[in-house]
């Protein structure tokens, strides 16, 4: 395994290799991150990861300067799975002085998770692209528990031509149903053991979707019912929306996707399932 700070090293690294998978994260690597790996290794002629706390998708006030880190661990996590390249810049080599473009996405980026936190995904799509065109992979990966962020970045290589591949993984899940975060280290004991009712809202109401309820309100009411429950969890949003544009329906069908945010004390944790 080859570990690359510099847009230069990874060009000279990337000349020669004809497919090649990227999986872009922020690090503090947990299984989700991993079936990510394991899918460009097997899919793809050779495998990429980057490791880059991005500070553009952070707004003011949030915790970048808290967001969990362990490059020892994370790239000895990388070397067992059998990784080729790892992309580890300083925010410098990815943000020189006077840098000034960015990208916009349009109307996917505007609702829920964009209109709670203020230019996050232009701060992702900025930075994913940059990560495209220095990596050139043919295939990126990208997993489902960040949903909008998928919508976003398949939205914008599709608008921009870019030329690869967005393929998306299942998020991983704790056994009590609990989605995989880096974020989840935050949690106190009694924070950790209210998490997994994000879910089991989620999943009961993709139940009674199941069950012939149509009514996307109904389902937002059943969602945040189950949340209420939980003493000590506050409620961001929860939502049912088209799985593409992410605009809210009236009546949910297949492909529709169920989300929620909420915060535990401190933290912000998201989730999602899609209708089937
Ligand atoms: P990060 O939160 O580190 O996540 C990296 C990738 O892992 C993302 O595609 C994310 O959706 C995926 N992932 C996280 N938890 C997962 C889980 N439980 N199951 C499956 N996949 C999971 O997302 C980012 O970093 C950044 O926004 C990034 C795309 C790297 C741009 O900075």
């Amino acid at each position: 395994m080859r570990v690359l700070r510099t847009i230069a090293e990874v060009r000279a690294a990337r000349a020669g290799l004809p497919g090649l998978g990227l999986v872009p994260t922020m690090g503090f690597l947990h299984a989700g991150h991993m079936s990510l790996v394991a899918r460009a290794r097997a899919e793809c002629g050779a495998s990429a990861v980057s490791i880059f706390v991005n500070p553009t998708q952070f707004a003011a006030g949030e915790d970048l300067s808290r967001y969990p880190r362990d490059m020892p661990r994370d790239l000895a996590m990388l070397d067992a799975a059998g990784v080729d390249l790892v992309f580890t810049p300083e925010p410098a080599e990815i943000y020189p002085p006077g840098h000034a473009s960015r990208i916009e996405v349009g109307p996917v980026a505007s609702p829920l998770e964009g209109a709670r936190r203020p230019g996050h995904f232009a701060g992702v799509a900025t930075v994913v692209a940059k990560l495209f065109n220095i990596v050139q992979p043919t295939r990126a990966y990208f997993g489902q528990k960040d949903a909008q962020q998928v919508a976003v970045i398949r939205r914008m290589a599709r608008d921009l031509d870019m030329p690869l591949d967005v393929v998306v993984g299942d998020t991983v899940r704790e056994p009590d149903g609990l989605a995989m975060s880096s974020r989840n280290v935050y949690l106190s004991p009694a924070e950790r053991a209210a998490a997994p009712v994000l879910y089991r809202a989620l999943d009961a109401a993709r139940r009674s979707f199941d069950g012939g309820e149509r009514d996307a309100e109904t389902l937002r009411r059943a969602m945040a019912g189950t949340i209420a429950s939980e003493p000590g969890i506050a409620l961001d949003y929860v939502s049912v929306a088209d799985g593409e544009t992410l605009e809210e329906v009236g009546r949910a069908g297949p492909g529709c996707l169920l989300s929620l945010a909420a915060r535990l004390g401190r933290t912000r944790l998201i989730d999602n399932v899609v209708l089937g």
